[in-house]
């Protein structure tokens, strides 16, 4: 898995639980899947999952950990070793994120422009091929020398640039017993909106906190993933598209109406969300979001220690919604609770009977 931020990779076993803890759950949608975490540790506990995110990378990333299943782990498991056989390329990739940017050290950057050109030309079944893209986006992500986005690169080459580019076997897991998995690559609305006559029992919602773009955080990771030799600006050698495609949640005016859209549009049972007390909504708007769909519950709540960087506060929660909205829009998860929360504390809220009190040891935003 890729260094992200915001990754609820230290949640995955609580989220896990709260989720399947909800009874009966078969069909999970993960809205704003990202690094796929989420998705994958629910896969594991037998879910069919359906995720989706609007960049390029992050859909591949669930294309390979959602959708592909154990089944491909031997042609994958070829290919691989083929491809770590490659010489290296010196391209348009070297020259911008090893040369003008550097990303990566020369040596690796060709390696990985070879692997990229080779994995095109093979014309590869969408599934074997987000495999072997997640690979090089794994083996890339090893060698890179960032604090963990792409906003800059280090003064000096952090130490393991490097290390040689070496393509390992992601973590591919058995079809659930309910269906096979999918990956989407949509705006979150026209996900949802696509999503109507699939029968789902829990959709989980983790937009981004923030004006930060994921597209610019990690332009380098869609480059590779489209392989489109975009135009590019700038130091770092961003997209250009990065200033065209736009999401309404990193606008914080944009946020709440954009979230409204979402949750009035899916049809699931239940909706599970992450919140943070840093982020672009306020409590009570939350609470007045999702109550349009059924009461609020509070579920859990984590503490994460400051970092040295900010003192970090993130909250899941969790609605539970019927299908059909009431009249009046009870809720039992009251917004001046959640906003009386102490800073520099992580809160989880989710929506079972059960409260779950969790600490963990360090963020759930990945680090470098
Ligand atoms: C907080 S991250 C999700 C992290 C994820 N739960 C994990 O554990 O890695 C938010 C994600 O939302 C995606 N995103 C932002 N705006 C979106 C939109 N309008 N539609 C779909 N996905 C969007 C971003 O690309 C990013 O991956």
């Amino acid at each position: 898995m890729i260094k992200y931020l915001g990754s609820k990779r230290r949640l995955v076993p609580l989220l896990g639980e709260l989720i399947t803890g909800l009874g009966d759950v078969r069909v999970v949608v993960d809205l704003f899947s990202g690094s796929a975490r989420v998705g994958q540790g629910l896969k594991a506990r037998g879910c069919r999952v359906i995720a989706n995110d609007h960049t390029a990378f992050a859909a591949t990333l669930a294309r390979c950990s959602i959708e592909a299943d154990d089944d491909v782990a031997d042609d994958a498991a070829r290919l691989i070793a083929e491809l770590n056989g490659l010489r290296g390329v010196d391209g348009w990739f070297t020259e911008r994120y090893a040369r003008r940017a550097r990303f990566f050290q020369v040596e690796n950057a060709t390696r990985m422009e070879a692997i990229r050109q080779r994995i095109a030309s093979l014309a590869l079944p969408p599934t074997l091929e987000a495999v072997v893209l997640t690979s090089l986006l794994e083996a890339a992500d090893r060698v890179d020398s960032t604090c963990g986005v792409q906003m800059a690169f280090l003064k000096r080459w952090s130490a393991r640039s490097s290390n040689p580019l070496e393509l390992r076997l992601p973590t591919l897991l058995p079809v659930s017993p309910h269906g096979p998995g999918r990956a989407l690559c949509a705006d979150a609305l026209d996900a949802a909106a696509a999503l109507d006559d699939v029968d789902v029992d829990v959709v989980y919602l983790d937009p981004p906190y923030n004006r930060h773009s994921y597209l610019g955080n990690y332009h380098v990771w869609e480059t590779l993933v489209r392989f489109d030799a975009p135009e590019v600006y700038g130091a770092v050698q961003k997209r250009r598209d990065v200033q065209t495609r736009k999401s309404p949640f990193n606008r914080r005016s944009a946020f709440v109406g954009a979230l409204a859209a979402v949750v009035d549009r899916l049809r699931a049972r239940h909706l599970v969300v992450s919140w943070s007390n840093e982020g672009a909504i306020a409590a009570d708007e939350l609470v007045a979001v999702l109550s349009r769909r059924g009461p609020v519950r509070l579920a859990a709540e984590v503490a994460i220690p400051a970092t040295s960087a900010r003192a970090s506060v993130s909250t899941i929660g969790a609605v539970s919604a019927s299908r059909t909205r009431p009249t009046s829009t009870p809720s039992n998860m009251s917004s001046s609770s959640m906003s009386r929360r102490r800073r520099g504390h992580d809160r989880m809220m989710t929506e079972p009977r059960r409260s779950v009190d969790a600490a963990p040891s360090s963020p759930d935003t990945d680090g470098p």
